[in-house]
């Protein structure tokens, strides 16, 4: 597939090369694409470009940038640019305040998550939460001795869910699909839960699994 990548940060870099090494298409974007030369030089096979270059490059779009950017990085792109596309949308909203004891603060409530604000704002994109809650160096073909670990997922296109359900697949992830965009309400603080020992321990080598009968 076309994979349009927005943002130059570790998750959008990680997420590009790992979806040009399972044989995908991918086009970076940034406001400043300079900014990816190095990614691009050890990356032969991508390309890098401004958001909306990205965006109408790929058939499916990666979010991947500050929680807060993220409706401007949309702007960006351009909602024509989107429309009828999956959305992988890895963000958080998190907050400038500091964590409070290792939890992290966010700028949502959880009576209505950052996803749901894209959702409304760009109606004709098909958001699809996923890769929010693990570390940027796990999210490709992560080992661990318990087996696959569970990606929680969540939107309101199905095609679109199936498709991402298909990329979490290759990229070593069992999926765990949780219903509509409201379900981002959950989702979302996973990144707080899973950031805690980091932020408390310097430990920052784990995933979710959930164990179902
Ligand atoms: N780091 C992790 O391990 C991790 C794990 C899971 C989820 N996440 C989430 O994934 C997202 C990406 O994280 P990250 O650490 O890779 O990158 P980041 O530092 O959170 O974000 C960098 C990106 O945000 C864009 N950006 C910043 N301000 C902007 C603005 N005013 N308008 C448009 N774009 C703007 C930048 O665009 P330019 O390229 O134009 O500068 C850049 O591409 C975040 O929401 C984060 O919470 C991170």
């Amino acid at each position: 597939m076309k994979i349009g990548v927005l943002g130059s940060g570790g998750v959008a870099k990680v997420l590009a090369s790992g979806f040009l090494k399972h044989g995908h298409h991918v086009k970076i974007g940034s406001r400043t694409p300079e900014k990816l030369a190095d990614w691009a030089a050890e990356n032969p096979g991508g390309a890098a470009g401004t958001f909306a270059e990205a965006a109408a490059f790929g058939e499916v779009i990666v979010l991947s940038v500050n929680g807060k950017a993220a409706a401007d990085a949309l702007g960006l792109a351009g909602a024509a640019n989107l429309t009828g596309k999956p959305v992988i949308d890895t963000c958080n909203p998190i907050a400038d305040a500091p964590p409070d004891n290792g939890v992290l603060r966010f700028f949502t409530s959880l009576d209505e998550s950052l996803m749901e604000q894209l959702q409304r704002q760009f109606p004709g994109a098909h958001f699809v939460k996923a890769f929010n809650s693990v570390g940027a160096p796990l999210m490709v073909n992560p080992q661990f001795d318990g087996g696959r670990p569970t990606m929680f997922i969540c939107g309101n296109d199905e095609a679109a869910k199936e498709s991402v359900s298909g990329i979490l697949d290759q990229f070593g992830w069992e999926t765990a699909d949780m219903g509509g965009v409201e379900a981002a309400r959950a989702i979302e603080p996973l990144c707080m839960l899973w950031c805690i020992p980091g932020l408390l321990r310097n430990e920052w080598a784990h995933a979710f699994k959930l164990l179902t009968k």
